[in-house]
């Protein structure tokens, strides 16, 4: 599918439902969203007022939880269906004033440098295609953040060989068979997967990281063809300690 055609899609969906059933799909999502929000707890905690950034930020569902976690920040959420943005206003009616919002394609948008603390995205960038415009976006990232900074990705990835990729498919096939969903469905989630993402591997995604200028790069969780990976930009300095390491449940 074309970027247009992605938008195409997201712009017909109906977004007071989308996000809930997205959750629906995701293995360990209250996990993941608990370490998301603890990956960027150093870089906002200490501040009196933070900038986030979300990349591909849907009807803000995800920002809701940064928003609940972290006092008086405030956040831009980037996303070029206008259909998903015009729900957020419902989604984050007890944060007015704290965000904005911003009709754009991540891979055109551009900011000031160092205009934020963090910048996230949950479940947008695997729309990229190829290589390049992932580069070209983290050398941007790394220019947006102020330092210390971070930016977090929760998001699907590509195994490093096809055969690793089938694994993790089959993998998440399971999980959705234990959910309950219906062998329909289940083949339309994979059928949409294989038409629409393009993701890469977090082998891929740690060495652009790096290549574009983030001081550290790791991975903080993985489930069959789901991650968290984060890239650091510490100028040498780190931001603060992790709290321990929140209950895997
Ligand atoms: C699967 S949803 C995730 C939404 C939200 N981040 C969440 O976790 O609930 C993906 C979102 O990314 C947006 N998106 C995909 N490609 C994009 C692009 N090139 N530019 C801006 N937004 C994009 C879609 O419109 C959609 O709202």
């Amino acid at each position: 599918m074309t970027n247009d055609e992605i938008r195409a899609r997201f712009d017909a969906e109906n977004a007071a439902v989308y996000t809930q059933r997205l959750r629906l799909c995701l293995p360990e999502d209250e996990y993941s969203t608990q370490l998301m929000l603890q990956a960027l707890e150093p870089y906002l905690a200490s501040k009196e007022e933070a900038y986030i950034l979300d990349l591909g930020a849907g009807t803000g569902g995800s920002c809701r939880h940064v928003l609940r976690a972290f006092g008086n920040y405030h956040v831009t959420l980037v996303d070029f269906s206008q259909n998903m943005l015009d729900e957020v206003p419902n989604v984050l009616v007890d944060y007015s004033g704290r965000y904005t919002t911003v009709q754009a394609d991540i891979w055109e948008v551009d900011f000031p440098s160092r205009a934020f603390d963090a910048v996230v995205a949950s479940f947008s960038l695997h729309h990229g295609r190829g290589e390049t415009v992932y580069a070209n976006l983290y050398r941007k990232v790394y220019a947006w953040l102020k330092t210390p900074g971070i930016f977090a990705c929760r998001d699907v990835v590509d195994g490093d060989t096809p055969e690793l990729s089938a694994m993790n498919e089959s993998g998440w096939r399971q999980y959705l068979q234990q959910q309950d969903f219906s062998p329909q469905d289940i083949e339309r989630l994979f059928s949409n997967y294989q038409c629409e993402d393009s993701p890469i591997s977090l082998r891929q995604h740690l060495a652009l990281l790096t290549t574009e200028g983030f001081n550290a790069a790791d991975v903080l969780w993985k489930r069959f063809n789901f991650a968290i990976y984060v890239g650091l930009k510490s100028g040498g300095q780190a931001a603060g300690l992790y709290k321990e390491r929140i209950p895997y449940s």
